[in-house]
Parts: structure tokens; sequence; C-alpha cells
């Protein structure tokens, strides 16, 4: 039921007839040639026949021994086998298989250019498909190589992370890691943020979000008047960071891939400035590593990181 479709000839008619009229020529040329040895085996055989075993020794036909008639008749025979096969019976003549010839072999140039057509249009096909799975591959890749927009912060239970334009507590510890993730990369920070710092941090590329026009900073800290800009400063970082403050991290919130977030455990009611909540439906946490409140930590904290899912 499942068996292969047998397959059908590719062969033209023209094609065809000038194969089985080449089989019909050869089969004919060899009755010829076996013609040709039976008919001397014969008339050797008629010979002996005649004078060494004396077979019909005195019948004559007019004046000729019996066996000499029956050779030249089967010569005779032979001779009119072989012009039928090599001159009556041509077929239709040398000019027809020439002409059978020129029409096979125009009919196969046809077939070669429209082969070549095909094959080139293929091709072209197969060129266009690779080429555009190039570009697919290559914006997948690029894609790929997007930078890691991540929202660092320290935050307390209740999502506190300053007051006063300050942080609210001191965890060097967390500072060291802040100082380690950050390390040679893009820093993006409100203006109050910036300004709550005593001067800019080494090794980082600072860029500060402000609304006013003459904002002055000291050289290489990176001046725009909206998020868009910032991130667009820091396009060459694969992985830039957000450092705050509360309005900053308000609004990238929903632009960022990763957050990076030092979870205080302690309530700090006194703050005013806050970290948004993060939705739990959007945001997969992927590794926390806790740390025991000790002399130089005066709260307990766990570094939590997580992915946009
Ligand atoms: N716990 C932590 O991890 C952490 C981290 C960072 C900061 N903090 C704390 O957060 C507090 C500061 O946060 P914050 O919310 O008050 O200030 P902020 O986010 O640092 O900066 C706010 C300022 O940024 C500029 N700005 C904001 N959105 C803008 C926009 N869309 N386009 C142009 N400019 C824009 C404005 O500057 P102009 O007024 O100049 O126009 C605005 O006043 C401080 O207490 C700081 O210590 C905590």
């Amino acid at each position: 039921m499942f068996g292969k479709k047998k397959q059908t000839p590719q062969i033209d008619k023209e094609q065809l007839a000038l194969i089985k009229y080449a089989e019909k020529r050869i089969k004919q040329k060899k009755r010829v040639y076996i013609h040709f040895v039976v008919f001397l085996i014969g008339a050797v055989f008629l010979i002996l026949a005649n004078t060494v075993l004396g077979i019909g020794k005195n019948v004559t036909i007019a004046g000729l021994d019996w066996f000499v008639i029956a050779i030249i008749f089967w010569l005779a025979l032979f001779i009119y086998h072989f012009i039928s096969v090599f001159i009556t019976h041509n077929f239709m003549g040398k000019d027809w298989e020439d002409q059978q010839r020129e029409a096979l072999v125009a009919k196969q140039q046809q077939r070669i250019e429209k082969l070549k057509a095909q094959f080139l249009k293929e091709e072209t096909e197969i060129a266009k498909t690779q080429a555009y799975n190039e570009v697919l591959e290559d914006n997948s890749s690029s894609q790929k190589k997007k930078s890691e927009l991540t929202i660092i912060v320290a935050a307390g239970e209740n999502n506190a992370i300053g007051k006063d334009n300050d942080l609210i507590w001191h965890l060097s510890d967390d500072l060291k890691r802040f100082k380690s993730l950050t390390n040679g990369h893009h820093i993006i920070m409100g203006r109050k943020t910036f300004e709550s710092f005593p001067k800019p941090l080494p090794n980082r590329t600072h860029i500060v979000i402000t609304r006013q026009d003459n904002y002055k900073a000291p050289d290489g800290v990176i001046i725009v008047n909206n998020l868009e800009d910032a991130l667009d400063a820091a396009r060459h970082d694969n992985q830039p960071f957000i450092i705050g403050g509360g309005e900053i991290y308000k609004q990238s919130m929903a632009l960022a891939d990763k957050i990076e977030i030092t979870r205080v455990h302690h309530r700090f009611e006194q703050a005013d400035t806050f970290f948004p909540e993060i939705d739990t439906s959007t945001w997969k946490e992927i590794h926390r590593q806790f740390h025991e409140k000790d002399e130089t930590h005066k709260f307990s904290f766990t570094f939590l990181t997580y992915v946009r899912q």
C-alpha cells in the first residue's frame, strides 16, 4: 500500500523511436552475420555431402550438380537478405536518421537550457534564503548581544532606599558588591543621587539625568535630559546599570532586564524615598545569598537577582 510510486520514463517519443530503431538495426545486422556463417557452414556441408558421402551423386539440374544449385540458391537468398538489411531496408533513409538525430540534439539542448534556468532559479532561491537566514541570525545574535540593562539597589523590607538625599544604612559588603558589579560599566542615575556622592566613582562612566539645561558636572560625566538619552549614551555597554534614585528606578522598571537588589532585613519607617514593588509575575528570582548581621553590618541582608520572565 505504501510501496514506491512507479517511475514513469522521462524519454520523449522521438527518442524512444530512435532507440527502438537502433535496436532493430543491430538485430537485423546480427541476423545477416549469423546467416552468412550458417550459409558458409551449410555450403561446406552440402559439398561434403555430395563429394565425400556421395549423397545425390548423380543428381543434376540443368547440367549442374544439385548441391551447386542449392548453394547458388542459398547464396541468392543471402544476397537478398544482405541487400534488404543494408540497402533497401534502411528504414527511412540516412536523411531521416540525420533529421531525427538533429531533432533529438535540439530537444536535448532545449532540455539542458530549461534545466540550467531551473537550476539558476533554485540556486537564486537558495542564495536568497541563505542571505535571509544570515540576516535573521545576525539579528538574533545582535539581539542576544543586546545589552542587559540592570537595576542595582539596596532596599529595606518596606522598599525604603533613602532619606534626605542619602542612604539610611552603611553596609560595607553591599558597597563592595555594588563596586564589583558596576566596575567598568556605565552607571545611570538621577541628578539627586549624583549629588549625594562626594565625588564621581572611579572606573565607571557616569550618566546623570536632569531636566536642567545647563547642569554643570565634572569632566567625564555625561549629562542627559531624559532616560532614553541616557540609555542611548550607554548603548555600547553590554551591561549598563541604573543606580537610582527613587524617580529613576520607577521610570526604568519597565525597561530593565535584570534587578540586583540587596534586601536589607529591616523596615525603615523614616525613609522618604522608596523602590517600586517587584512584581513577581514579571520578575523571576534566579539567585539569592543571605548575609548575616555582624560587627560591621548592623542589619542582615540578602543579595537577590531577578530577571524579567
Ligand atoms: N538605596 C539605594 O540603593 C539608593 C540608590 C540610589 C539613590 N538612593 C537614594 O535615593 C534618593 C534619591 O532619589 P530621588 O528619587 O529623590 O532622586 P533621583 O531619582 O536620584 O533624581 C531625581 C532627579 O532626576 C532628574 N529626573 C528624574 N526623572 C527625569 C526625567 N524623566 N527627565 C529628566 N530628568 C529627570 C530630575 O533632576 P532635576 O531636578 O535636576 O531636573 C530629578 O529631580 C536619595 O536618598 C539617595 O540616597 C538610594
